[in-house]
């Protein structure tokens, strides 16, 4: 057996401590997978004496990170301080200073992967990522290694358990938003300051980096659309149920090759997005309740593949942590251009094809509108749809749940709730014939409208 591979923990939290514990319990396991012991040697944490609580004498504890960059003798750095402050500059450091590092840190990779992806390479270390997205499942070595032979069509998945948690909630008991929010704060599933997960901004960091590792392009966090569930009403769920679906926050990624002879023959385009999605009741994924993730992946071999698990917690981020520090155990002897690349595709093969904007994207529509009850109203708004050339799909009214709205009407009485569920279009195009609906006098609140994708 050759010698142990000597790992620096920059801070020792949460995933810092499953990640100490798992390997300290599957130590045996895990030697004879990875060919040698991977042992953590020393651990930085601005709490010293909490962390020597954690390690007991299994390892050095220091507070300096610096101290632990650079010790010569450590091979892996793995960053578990999160955000993208102090964190960048000590994962830039750690590399610079010639350790590979394993990091669950999506935000930093999502916003700086292409500074930091780029700094790995020549350096020729290793950066690997599978805990920054949906913790335990091991999403990023399938998309890169498992389903290599495939062109992937898309990726859509419910990758932020505080949400899901909060719309299954709603659905499940009749929970408004700020109820079920207040819910999963007494879980211990959302954050004091639950903004990221809430706007959908986490989801939109996984899916970035799962879109750069799926169609071969660079990470552009700044380039996806992102919508959080804080707007979501109860009653948009029930109807939504009524008619055979659930709302879930998908991220989402789609090749859409329908561009290319728009633009001439161009690269076509990548849609990436992150809102609040009406799914068929009846897909596996309509049925992840409570904290946990799934993806699905669409690959032209393989089909459609679904993978489901715990995408958050102490020993499930550690599982996949660990995961990363076994393959570096056996690849950091390889010579860099002999080993899986870090984004799936060969460095100098990534593409330059365009995300989007979301006035391109295609999708299909959920829209609720309450609408004065009178002859003619229902005749306007499918005017309106069928001039801009958006196709029903289906239709129902029930009497308005009632409250104040937007143009000063007491609720109740002489209102509907009108519920119109529409076929693909392309966004500009809905939201087009939104504005002209919204402008109408019969239409008497701010009309809802929540993407649908059927997932087929
Ligand atoms: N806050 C995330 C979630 C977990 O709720 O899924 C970490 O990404």
């Amino acid at each position: 057996m050759n010698t142990p591979i000597q790992v620096g923990l920059l801070g020792i939290g949460t995933v810092g401590r499953g990640t100490f514990e798992v390997l300290r319990r599957n130590r045996e396991e895990i030697r004879r997978r990875a060919g040698r012991e991977i042992r953590i040697a020393k651990v930085a944490d601005l709490d010293v004496e909490r962390a020597r609580r954690i390690v007991g004498d299994g390892a050095e504890v220091v507070a300096d990170a610096r101290a632990l960059i650079e010790d010569p003798a450590l091979d892996i750095v793995v960053e578990l301080i999160g955000g993208t402050g102090i964190a960048k500059t000590l994962v830039l450091e750690a590399i610079a200073a010639g350790k590979h590092v394993v990091t669950a840190n999506k935000a930093l990779l999502a916003v700086h992967g292409t500074e930091i992806f780029a700094a790995a390479r020549a350096q020729g270390v290793i950066v690997a990522f599978e805990g920054a997205v949906a913790g335990g499942i091991p999403i990023i070595k399938a998309l890169r290694e498992g389903l290599t032979a495939n062109r992937i069509e898309w990726v859509a998945g419910i990758i932020n358990g505080t949400t899901n948690f909060i719309l299954s909630e709603m659905r499940a008991r009749g929970l408004d938003f700020g109820a079920a929010l207040a819910d999963a704060q007494a879980h211990g599933y959302a954050e004091a300051d639950p903004t990221f997960d809430i706007e959908g901004i986490d989801a939109a960091h996984k899916v970035t980096l799962m879109s750069a590792i799926a169609f071969g392009i660079p990470v552009q966090f700044d380039k996806a659309y992102v919508e959080g569930i804080g707007g979501l009403q109860a009653a948009d769920i029930r109807y939504a149920e009524q008619l055979g679906y659930r709302i879930k926050l998908l991220g989402i990624t789609k090749r859409r090759d329908d561009l290319k002879a728009a633009r001439g023959g161009g690269a076509g385009g990548i849609e990436l997005r992150v809102h609040p999605t009406l799914v068929p009741s009846q897909r596996l994924v309509a049925n992840v309740e409570g904290a946990m993730n799934a993806v699905v992946v669409h690959g032209d071999a393989v089909g459609t593949t679904l993978y489901y698990g715990k995408g958050a917690g102490s020993e499930p981020t550690a599982s996949a942590v660990i995961a990363d520090l076994v393959d570096i155990a056996r690849l950091a002897s390889a010579e860099a251009h002999h080993r899986v690349p870090q984004l799936a595709f060969q460095p100098g093969a990534l593409a330059d094809t365009p995300v989007l904007p979301i006035a391109d994207v295609v999708t299909s529509f959920y829209l609720r509108l309450v609408v004065a009850d009178k002859a003619g109203v229902l005749a306007r708004i499918t005017g309106i749809l069928a001039e801009a050339e958006i196709s029903i799909d289906a239709v129902l009214q029930r009497p308005s749940a009632g409250g104040a709205d937007s143009k000063g009407q007491a609720g109740g009485e002489g209102r509907s709730d009108l519920i119109i569920l529409t076929h693909d279009t392309v966004e500009a195009r809905m939201q087009r014939a939104l504005a002209q609906m919204q402008s109408l006098p019969t239409v008497l609140a701010p009309i809802v409208r929540i993407r649908k994708e059927e997932l087929s």
